[in-house]
């Protein structure tokens, strides 16, 4: 999608796309008065409010577009930076699958001229809201079904201002919005194309497209060597082979890392605690973690991030079959660690257990997150729209709550107290990787918090569940069902404010 700039609404554009605050009397009447008095009257009418969202199309004489469509903008005190990203969500979602793909807006302007906002914030939200919202996975689809989502081309946004922040914040929006949609892409595609193999070869093409990106891959026999047995027992009864891929970037020279590890389970049937059926049917996105660390790699690398980075992606498929781990199976893990199997659907802490243990080990970095599709009790306790968040470092989780609002990519705390701290320890182990208290479910997404926490020595860390995030049964502003890319803007928002000063 090409994004343009300009200091007033660009007339070669087939859809005109207006915002209207609640505040706004004169209905464009500068700009047409047949317009102004067709608006009033849908006004009258209650055809159309100027409430957040509402749209109203139209067709005036006079005016060189095919369509002028009024958009909703709300209460001018209620307007933020990630309500300007959904407008321009409601604004591609509208435009898209019509007979037109070039659109002229004067949304951003209207904020801007609010006088409140970062300009660079503006200029990533806009070109987030438009880019995110232009998706769509239909490679699967008939020719003619594609047709009918025909993607918008070209958008011109209304700036009339010199700040050349702007213009900044609108290119790395765009760098942040491409890279996610691609990682969308991996998320929706299935699992019997995404496997770890598949995963390894998208890895290694990142790497080859930038200098100060390294792929290293511990396979099998390296993951044996290393003592990673619970990632192995996670892997045992999958034909696909387990791997571990460290994809480095180098942006800065102070030595020093931000380790980030993905949960990259291709498919989670749940083994023999098997999924039931309306569980298990959309497990291919277990990966979504490893697919948002890589992707994160990606924009690092394109932005020229001052930071040095390792994304930690355990690679495995949760099967059944002859040589498939059981329930009552015990594991010893990378740091020596016994761990009993309660369940075998509790697999996620298992792979990201010894990921977590070898990242620091190898890499001692200062802080290390990981993003993980890791509980249900999470999708209950939060729903879509915000990511758990645990850590016993305030600062760090404040960190990511700020990235979270101005990416619009949330995260909420999920509360970490002392209570919970030996929920996890085994009877005959040191580690169940099923709580053996109370009922087995309580707190369910803490105490998965809990197990990791036991393979974190040093570093700074803070766990994120994406289950509920990652993955969405409905539309949103500017994400359609499927796919979010959950992860992706947090962590790029949370790097790109916390970057090494030299
Ligand atoms: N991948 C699932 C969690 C999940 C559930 C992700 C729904 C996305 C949507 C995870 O591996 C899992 O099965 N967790 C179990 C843990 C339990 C057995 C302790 C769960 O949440 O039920
Ligand atoms: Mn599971
Ligand atoms: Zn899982």
């Amino acid at each position: 999608m090409k994004i343009t700039t300009a200091a007033n609404l660009d007339k070669k554009q087939e859809l005109l796309f207006l915002g209207l605050f609640e505040e706004d009397k004169d209905n464009y009447k500068s700009l047409s008065e047949e317009l102004a008095k067709e608006l009033s009257e849908a006004q009258d009418r209650k055809a159309f409010s100027k409430k957040f969202g509402e749209t109203y199309s139209t067709k005036v004489e006079g005016l060189p577009y095919k369509k002028v469509v009024l958009l909703g903008l709300g209460a001018k005190k209620e307007m933020n930076v990630e309500k300007l990203r959904q407008a321009l969500g409601k604004i591609a979602m509208a435009a898209k699958g019509t007979l037109y793909t070039s659109i002229s807006t004067n949304v951003v302007e209207k904020v801007r001229v609010l006088g409140h906002f970062n300009p660079e914030m503006l200029g990533r939200a806009t070109a987030e809201g438009l880019m995110l919202a232009n998706y769509d996975f239909i490679k699967y689809l008939a020719k003619d079904k594609q047709e009918k989502n025909k993607p918008l081309e070209s958008v011109s946004v209304q700036w009339a201002d010199s700040s050349v922040s702007f213009t900044a914040g609108i290119t790395s929006g765009k760098i942040i919005a491409e890279t996610t949609n691609f990682i969308r892409d991996l998320v929706n595609e299935p699992a019997n194309v995404v496997n770890s193999e598949y995963l390894e070869k998208v890895a290694k093409r990142i790497a080859g497209e930038y200098h100060n990106v390294k792929l290293k891959v511990l396979d099998k026999s390296e993951l044996q060597k290393e003592g990673m047995g619970a990632l192995l027992g996670v892997n045992a009864g999958s034909k696909s082979p387990p791997k571990l891929l460290l994809l480095e970037y180098h942006g800065s020279k102070n030595g020093k890392y931000t380790a980030l590890v993905g949960k990259g389970i291709t498919f989670d049937s749940g083994g023999y605690n098997l999924k039931p059926t309306r569980y298990i049917e959309d497990m291919k996105t277990d990966m979504a973690g490893a697919a948002a660390v890589m992707g994160t790699i990606k924009i690092a690398a394109e932005l020229k991030l001052k930071k040095n980075l390792v994304a930690a992606m355990p690679l495995c498929e949760n099967m059944v079959d002859a040589n498939a781990q059981r329930p009552g199976d015990i594991v010893k893990a990378y740091n020596g660690k016994t761990i009993e199997i309660g369940n075998t659907d509790a697999e996620g802490r298992l792979v990201l257990c010894d990921a977590l243990a070898y990242t620091e080990k190898n890499y001692a970095p200062e802080v290390m997150i990981d993003l993980a599709t890791l509980t249900g009790a999470c999708v209950v306790a939060l729903g879509y729209y915000a990511a758990g968040a645990v850590s016993k470092d305030e600062e760090l989780l404040q960190k990511l709550k700020i990235a979270g609002v101005s990416s619009g990519d949330k995260v909420w705390p999920l509360p970490f107290y002392d209570e919970y701290q030996d929920w996890m320890d085994g009877t005959i182990t040191d580690l169940n990787n099923n709580s053996q208290k109370g009922k087995g479910y309580e707190a369910g997404s803490i105490t998965a918090a809990v197990f990791l926490s036991k393979f974190v020595e040093k570093a700074k860390w803070a766990h994120i569940d994406i289950a509920g995030s990652a993955y969405w049964m409905v539309d949103g502003a500017y994400l359609v069902k499927g796919a979010t890319g959950s992860g992706v803007r947090l962590l790029s928002y949370y790097l790109l404010d916390n970057q090494e000063k030299e």
